[in-house]
């Protein structure tokens, strides 16, 4: 088995904000992150696949492939959107890179051919990161 990991990047805005609560708790919950007009990052997608090697081409997965069906079901849809109002998903799903690192799974599984997801890691910035591995 080996593992196979392909780093993408877009950006996007969002605002963190919970429509079950009020604006002053919505502040003190998420500070400026709740923000009314939302902030920016520059988002890193680390999409990691696993599987047996092809003994015909020596890949687990062709590279151009791979950054192909992740740009059509993922890069595209999210890069240079506002997140809370361009993207279905997060009209009642907050988006946070918890939640992105979802999207991107539900957008992935069942997508790659010849290999299993394995691992989504999103970052925000260059200290931190969320990994979900479907479960
Ligand atoms: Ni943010």
């Amino acid at each position: 088995m080996v593992y196979l990991t392909k780093k993408m990047h877009f950006s996007a805005s969002h605002r963190l904000y919970n429509p079950l609560l009020n604006e002053e708790e919505n502040l003190k919950l998420f500070k400026k992150c709740a923000n009314k007009n939302g902030h920016g990052h520059n988002f890193t997608l680390e999409v990691t696949v696993c599987g047996e090697i092809n003994p015909k081409t020596g890949y687990l997965i062709d590279l151009k492939e791979l950054k192909e069906i992740i740009n059509i079901n993922v890069i595209e849809l999210l890069d240079h959107s506002n997140l809370n109002i361009d993207i279905d998903f997060f009209k009642n799903v907050i988006p946070t890179s918890e939640n992105i690192a979802l999207f991107a799974w539900k957008a992935l599984e069942n997508k790659i051919p010849n290999a299993k997801l394995y691992k989504i890691k999103i970052a925000e910035s260059e200290t931190s990161a969320v990994e979900y591995y479907g479960n």
